[in-house]
């Protein structure tokens, strides 16, 4: 049998994905951990035993001592994270034994770094993503059980999860509104970071268990786009925050929350139970607005703007939800 929970971000990223897979590991006996999407861009800040952990490629649970397996909808940098394994293991977190790569995922070659490099107009990572998902599509691309480098790590996801009991914890990565649907195209990446990824790597729909989704108290967007609003209190937000990105350092654009791109994000990818973190910048701000009908509303108190979320996202907005969690601090789900 295959049970999968889900932690998926309703956002442009960085969210805090990995403070939840963080808590979730210690709460069910899970067999394997799953990235399901995504490549070097993505960055996830971990905080483990008092330490700052950052990882890229390598799925969260695999610091927990979890078989970690980077799925087939994922675009693998094969040098990078080779560093990234021994960058982890000198941080005193054995993985190399732990990580397992899909055979049909693609490569991100040095080729596709150089093309993306000379990006000006998205504002992307520059770790080759667009280029190396072009040629995938163009049936040009190069797959990982045809690179010697990642052949130690090769490993038949069906066999695997077909012939024992497997409880999966599977971690997306760059957010819904970043997928190549859903989001603003052409300030998107070139995967799918909505629910359907998870089900590229053998599963049906019927072994999804829990789906976890992450926002934050506000917004932040990274890329070209406009996004922030020329008001200083954003700029305020940002360093509250201390949004800048884990992979590329660049600061990130923030916004209020907004309501009405959170509920279509979670009636698409039917989530269970929405975390929403970092309240506590908004609490030390003393200021609490978000956009709901596209209109900004502000409240006079933390309470009300909880409330007012609470109220519409149970209102029969969205039926599948179960659970909102409004969160602070980093450890604070422990
Ligand atoms: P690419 O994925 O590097 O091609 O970048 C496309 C867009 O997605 C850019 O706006 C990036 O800043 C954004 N992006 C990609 N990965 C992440 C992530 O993990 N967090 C936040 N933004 C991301
Ligand atoms: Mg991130």
């Amino acid at each position: 049998m295959i049970k999968i929970d889900v932690v998926i971000d309703l956002s442009f990223g960085d969210t805090g994905k990995g403070k939840v897979v963080n808590h979730l590991i210690t709460q069910k006996p899970y067999t394997h951990c799953l990235r399901y999407s995504g490549g070097a861009n993505a960055g996830h800040t971990i905080y483990l035993n008092g330490k700052k952990v950052i990882t890229h490629m390598v799925p969260s649970g695999v610091l927990h001592g979890i078989t970690g397996y980077i799925g087939s909808n994922c675009l693998i940098q094969p040098e990078s994270l080779i560093k990234e394994i021994a960058d982890l293991e000198s941080q005193g977190f054995p993985c190399k034994n732990l990580i397992k790569i899909s055979p049909e995922a693609f490569v991100v070659t040095s080729k596709h770094l150089t093309e993306d490099s000379q990006d000006s107009t998205i504002g992307t990572t520059k770790r080759g993503i667009g280029p190396a998902a072009r040629d995938k599509y163009a049936r040009t691309g190069i797959q990982a059980k045809d690179v010697e480098l990642l052949k130690p790590f090769l490993s038949d996801f069906y066999e695997e999860f077909y012939s024992k009991e497997a409880i999966i914890l599977a971690e997306g990565a760059q957010g819904f509104y970043l997928d190549l649907h859903y989001g603003d195209y052409p300030y998107v990446t070139s995967s799918h970071c909505s629910i359907g990824s998870v089900l590229l790597n053998g599963f049906n729909h019927q072994s999804i268990d829990r789906i976890y989704g992450t926002a934050k108290a506000y917004d932040t967007y990274v890329g070209l786009k406009k996004f922030q609003p020329d008001d200083e209190v954003f700029l305020k937000i940002r360093e509250l925050g201390q949004e800048y990105g884990a992979t590329t350092g660049r600061p990130r654009q923030t916004n209020w929350l907004n309501l009405d791109n959170l509920i279509k994000a979670i009636r698409v990818t039917g989530v269970h139970d929405l975390i929403i973190s970092k309240m506590d910048v908004l609490n030390s701000l003393q200021k609490w607005a978000l956009i709901h009908n596209s209109i900004i509303i502000e409240f006079a108190s933390e309470d009300l703007f909880k409330g007012y979320i609470i109220n519409n996202i149970y209102s029969g907005k969205c039926p599948t939800i179960q659970n909102i969690i409004f969160s602070s601090n980093p450890n604070d789900l422990d």
